[in-house]
């Protein structure tokens, strides 16, 4: 067990390099189980949902190696349709496994997937989409087992629009018998990505990164070489943290242009940043910044995911904002900690709050949440006045790549503290 302990109000600043998106990895990781002979992904970050889905591969029968930010995997020695309960049960992600393996090896079964208090969400969508495509699904009270001798083409609407359902559906489908139409798809940047990598390696995907997504099905898929695109959310957060504390700090070796709903709100607000290709630098700036409405979206919208970060931003702006998350029921429910720490937010109803600024944070003793409130506390931690500790960093942990280290080589002053139990 170990936590955060983080001595506020460090002046900030330098550069930050963005690693590789923790929500493009598990994907491509996942669809190797579809592809023949070997598979190296680079850039991989070095975070718990990574190694828990590495372990998952190799409890199954795959070969998994890993050094550094490399993973070499090859799953042709796959014998296992079980998935591990209590690594699942670890894992949201591990839905994505679902149409690989059916797509490759005809059954998979697993438990009720976990991960954090949001990770307890429906599957509904995976269980429909694959249904269409031919499978059985019995649903049994912590289990479902997914049968199906050969995933045939279909065409499904989703409902919702879900990123790892549309994903999933996709790898499905580039080993099913005829042509797939995914409509209502997810758009974000990681789809267009993983069919780039699959179509490389044989498939047949048209439409990636729009809303209607086309998959003729062939017989095999060879393995390949894969970079993981950086991190979106990284860079969102890191530029937050920038605004937040009022330092000038660089990100690179991101891509600004998966972030642009959050540099329109920056607009809004007056934060000065510049972008190039492949950074962007927040500028240091002492004007106040005004309140503003914020809603989550699916991509191209506001991202859930830096909802969390740009909450605690908007403690530091003038009068009052609203935050109106769309995506998820419960992500609000960090706010009487940071209330804790002496902001002013007020829940209306699960899916919105005020948040009345400026207001001066102080430390406090906190338990990460999830990942993105955990790394929202992080931030507020850094922006207080005295000492913050945060427990339950494996939330943290999940997601970010040894980020006590980057961040002290920004200039906080945050430890990892390993407790004795
Ligand atoms: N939903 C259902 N039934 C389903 C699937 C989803 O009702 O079968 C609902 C969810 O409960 C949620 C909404 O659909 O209310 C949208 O969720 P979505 O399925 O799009 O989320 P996801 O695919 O499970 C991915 C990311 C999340 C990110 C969301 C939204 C991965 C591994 N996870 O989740 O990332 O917030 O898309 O962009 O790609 C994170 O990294 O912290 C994280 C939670």
């Amino acid at each position: 067990m170990a936590q955060f302990v983080i001595q506020g109000g460090a002046q900030l600043g330098g550069e930050i390099a963005v690693s590789g998106a923790k929500n493009s990895v598990l994907k491509l990781i996942a669809s190797t189980i579809l592809l023949h002979g070997d598979t190296t992904i680079t850039r991989v970050p070095q975070a718990q949902d990574v190694f828990r889905m590495c372990e998952i591969l190799s409890s199954v029968g795959a070969a998994v190696d890993s050094s550094d930010n490399t993973v070499r995997i090859n799953t042709d020695a796959i014998t296992q349709t079980t998935l591990p309960q209590d690594l699942v049960k670890r894992l949201r992600a591990s839905t994505v496994l679902i149409g690989p393996m059916l797509a490759r090896h005809g059954e998979v079964r697993l438990a009720y997937p976990g991960g954090c208090v949001l990770g307890k969400r429906p599957i509904d969508l995976f269980v429909a989409s694959m249904r269409v495509m031919g499978a059985e699904v019995e649903e049994q009270e912590e289990s479902f087992v997914f049968h199906a001798k050969k995933l045939k083409g279909a065409e499904y609407f989703f409902p919702l629009v879900s990123v790892t359902a549309t994903e999933n559906m996709m790898m499905a489908a580039t080993l099913a018998e005829g042509r797939t139409l995914i409509k209502n798809a997810a758009c974000e940047p990681e789809i267009p990505h993983l069919a780039e990598f699959l179509n490389f390696c044989g498939a047949r995907i048209s439409g990636a990164g729009t809303h209607t997504i086309i998959i003729d099905g062939v017989k095999e898929l060879h393995g390949g070489e894969v970079e993981t695109v950086p991190d979106r959310i990284e860079t969102g957060t890191f530029a937050i943290l920038a605004a937040a504390a009022r330092a000038r700090i660089k990100i690179t070796h991101c891509r600004p242009d998966h972030v642009e709903s959050l540099w329109a709100m920056f607009d809004r607000m007056g934060i000065p940043y510049a972008i190039g290709p492949d950074w962007v630098e927040v500028q240091k700036t002492d004007k106040p910044y005004p309140a503003v409405e914020v809603t989550t979206k699916e991509y191209p919208g506001f991202m859930t995911d830096l909802q969390p970060p740009f909450t605690v931003l908007l403690t530091q702006a003038q009068g009052m904002s609203l935050v109106h998350e769309t995506i998820y029921d419960g992500r609000l429910f960090y706010l009487d900690k940071l209330n804790t720490m002496g902001a002013y937010t007020l829940l209306c109803d699960p899916h919105r709050a005020v948040v009345q600024g400026t207001r001066k944070l102080h430390g406090k003793q906190l338990e990460s949440p999830d990942l993105r409130a955990g790394i929202a506390l992080v931030i507020a931690g850094l922006i207080a006045e005295g000492t913050t500790t945060i427990d339950n960093i494996y939330q943290i942990e999940r997601g970010y790549e040894h980020i006590d280290e980057r961040l002290r080589a920004l200039g906080a002053d945050i430890k990892r503290v390993e407790k004795s139990v």
